[in-house]
């Protein structure tokens, strides 16, 4: 049988070999609310952040720039169960006022590091990734000077795995040199296949791969007619869908859909559920990946 209708045989991932999370985890950047948007009642970001861990996620993906997602996260799980992996991002400065205006110099990422311990409560963090700005280019610019920052923090025991995110081929090998890398978070999801060669370089690297905008980011619905056919054939939504697919797209793959509903959270997890079969795989497959993004 193909790997494609296996997901349920691999429905956990060794992180960087020795953390085990099931692949289906959590987002937590929609908690506070939608970026720039109206804002998300604080106890009921805590129900859904407690609720999803209710629901079996036991990876959740944050950032300090996430406003207060640390601090919901905190609030709504500390002491966090000893299963429970928290991921978070330093790389991108922010003021006051939520505007991101720059990147992090290596010597400003032991600061960053240190408030996000401090947000969440906890000694050392899981997993850290080096969050990048967009690829605007092929290859992007050299992040080697600020790994090696974090493979620092690593040594000294505040971080237990790194990571890359928004990374091209060419970081990716870059971080990799300095120090093992556990886990890349780029975009990625089933209307949004380019980045698919790193996706099968990190199955092939035991890396996980840690898709964002897997549902389509702020896209208003997710709509599109393959997705809307495979979802009719399986009695599903179209979200569900997009999850499946991404579970059953590469063993690598760990989705961490987000949401602030609790509605949508339910519905997200049911996903874990849905196999999709070859021809539902052929029909969302969009053909070759965009070789400006290696
Ligand atoms: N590394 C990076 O640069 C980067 C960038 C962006 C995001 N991220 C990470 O990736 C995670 C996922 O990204 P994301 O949340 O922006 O995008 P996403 O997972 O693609 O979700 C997009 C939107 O879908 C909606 N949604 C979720 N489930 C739904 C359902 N069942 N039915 C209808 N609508 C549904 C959510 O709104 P509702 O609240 O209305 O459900 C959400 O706003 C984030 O939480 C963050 O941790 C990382």
């Amino acid at each position: 049988m193909s790997p494609h209708t296996h997901h349920d045989a691999a429905a956990t991932f060794a992180l960087g070999g020795t953390l085990t999370i099931p692949r289906l985890g959590f987002g937590a950047m929609q908690l506070p609310g939608r970026w720039g948007g109206p804002a998300v009642p604080r106890e009921a970001a805590v129900a859904v952040a407690r609720r999803a861990v209710e629901l079996g996620v036991r990876h959740l993906d944050t950032a300090a720039f996430y406003f207060s997602a640390n601090d919901i996260l905190r609030t709504a799980l500390h002491p966090y169960p000893s299963d429970v992996t928290i991921a978070t991002k330093v790389g991108p400065l922010r003021d006051a006022s939520g505007e991101m205006y720059g990147e992090a110099r290596p010597d400003q990422l032991r600061e960053l590091v240190e408030e996000n311990l401090r947000q969440l409560g906890v000694d050392a963090l899981d997993l850290v990734y080096l969050r990048v700005g967009r690829l605007d280019a092929v290859g992007g610019v050299p992040i080697g000077d600020r790994f090696a920052v974090l493979a620092e923090l690593r040594a000294a025991g505040l971080i237990r795995h790194l990571g890359v995110s928004n990374v091209s081929r060419a970081q990716l090998d870059e971080a990799r040199a300095i120090a093992p890398v556990a886990a890349v978070q780029n975009q990625f999801g089933v209307l949004d296949q380019r980045d698919a060669v790193l996706v099968d370089l990190c199955a092939d690297a035991g890396i996980a791969y840690m898709p964002f905008f897997a549902l389509g980011g702020s896209r208003a619905a997710l709509a599109e007619a393959n997705l809307m056919t495979v979802a009719e054939r399986h009695g599903a939504t179209t979200y569900q869908v997009a999850i499946a697919w991404g579970l059953a797209r590469s063993p690598s793959i760990v989705q961490i859909p987000g949401t602030s509903s609790l509605a949508h959270l339910e519905e997200n997890m049911a996903a874990a559920q849905l196999v999709l079969d070859e021809a539902d795989m052929t029909l969302l497959d969009t053909g070759a990946p965009d070789s400006t993004r290696q």
